[in-house]
């Protein structure tokens, strides 16, 4: 007899303590990000041991036959928790009553780029996906835009569906928190485990401000332990430079790491922060003086599956500033894109 035989791959598969599986859809799902991601999910990172998944499976047709031995493989690793795998070129099948969206389908962009140049490849994608996650997801969808510009393809994505609410509309800053906290835990020697409450806000971009301002260090403000030129410096410039760091050392874009970060965006909002804040990008409702409905980077706390976004911080002029700068940047981005909101 095995030591417990209601186990199987160390999940406890009795019927009785399974919830009712969910449907998460993925989109770009043979791409380098989903290839990291889909096995997350599907091990019960993301949602937890008891809650079963039906991955649906989204990618455009040349990636067809990639997607095809994705499945193969996840077939394969005899997932307990999975309970079924479908694979599609069209969002009106991957996305049928979607309970989760994982909004990764994208081009990304190469070492001579910014992220923001990608608009143009990448944003018209998020109007058809706005439109069938208007059609035939659940009408409490959560959805994750990890595809750069990922700010402003989860503005487009959300005015294409305008009968969902905003604030189910997210886009990915969570791998800027956790380099930021990568480099706090460097700079000090202690593990990431230590730090709390860095995050960053704004867009996913050169601009974004990483904010060490209320992060501590088993209970320490880290603005005690490091000088405020580190902190409003080479700190700052390390975070938001690393996703081009990253491309120019393994001449590709950040894969592993950024998918890592898309599940800890999603765990946490669908099974709570603790009181932790953490960095999520939504449709501002006008929170800090950020133009409403702009998709913005604020410190958040999660909560009964709410995003609720902590209001009350003070914001001294540099943190002003660097918010401006973003306000200003996001405001041009959408801008560019208009055309694309719809009516
Ligand atoms: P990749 O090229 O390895 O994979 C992208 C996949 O998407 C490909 O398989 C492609 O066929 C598929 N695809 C393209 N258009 C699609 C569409 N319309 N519908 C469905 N699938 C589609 O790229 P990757 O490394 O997985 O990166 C994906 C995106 O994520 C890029 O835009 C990248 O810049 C972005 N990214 C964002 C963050 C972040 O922190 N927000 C981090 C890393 C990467
Ligand atoms: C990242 O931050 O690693 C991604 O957004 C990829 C990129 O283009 O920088």
């Amino acid at each position: 007899m095995p030591p417990d035989s209601t186990k199987y791959n160390d999940v406890d598969v009795t019927k009785k303590s399974m919830n009712k599986s969910i449907r998460v859809a993925v989109t770009g799902a043979a791409g380098n990000i989903g290839y990291a991601l889909l096995w997350r999910i599907a091990s019960g990172d993301c949602f937890g041991a008891a809650q079963p998944v039906n991955l649906q499976l989204l990618e455009i047709p040349p990636g067809m036959q990639r997607l095809e031995g994705v499945m193969m493989e996840l077939n394969d690793s005899a997932f307990p928790l999975v309970h079924g795998i479908i694979g599609t070129d069209d969002p009106n099948i991957a996305f049928q009553d979607a309970d989760v969206i994982f909004l990764v389908g994208s081009r990304p962009r190469t070492k001579d780029m910014d992220r923001s140049d990608l608009v143009a490849a990448n944003g018209p994608i998020f109007v058809g996906q706005g439109k069938a996650i208007e059609s035939v997801a659940s009408r409490s969808v959560k959805v994750i835009t990890v595809g750069n510009p990922c700010n402003t393809n989860a503005l487009i994505a959300c005015a294409n569906a305008p009968s969902i609410p905003s604030r189910q509309f997210t886009a990915m800053t969570r791998l800027d928190q956790n380099r930021a906290v990568g480099q706090i835990a460097e700079h000090a020697g202690v593990p990431a485990s230590d730090i709390r409450d860095v995050f960053i806000w704004g867009n996913h971009a050169n601009t974004m401000y990483p904010d060490p301002r209320f992060a501590t260090i088993e209970d320490v403000p880290v603005t005690d332990l490091f000088d405020i030129e580190w902190l409003q410096g080479q700190f700052i410039e390390t975070v938001s430079a690393r996703g081009k760091a990253i491309i120019v050392a393994r001449g590709a874009s950040s894969a592993a790491s950024a998918a890592s970060a898309a599940i800890d965006h999603m765990r946490d909002w669908w099974q709570g922060t603790n009181g932790r804040i953490v960095s999520m990008a939504i449709p501002s409702e006008g929170w800090y003086g950020v133009p409403k409905g702009l998709v913005f980077s604020f410190p958040c706390r999660c909560e009964n599956g709410d995003i609720v976004v902590v209001e009350d911080l003070p914001i001294d002029a540099f943190a002003q500033s660097k918010i401006d700068e973003n306000i200003a940047v996001l405001l041009e981005e959408r801008d560019a894109v208009s055309e694309l909101l719809g009516s």
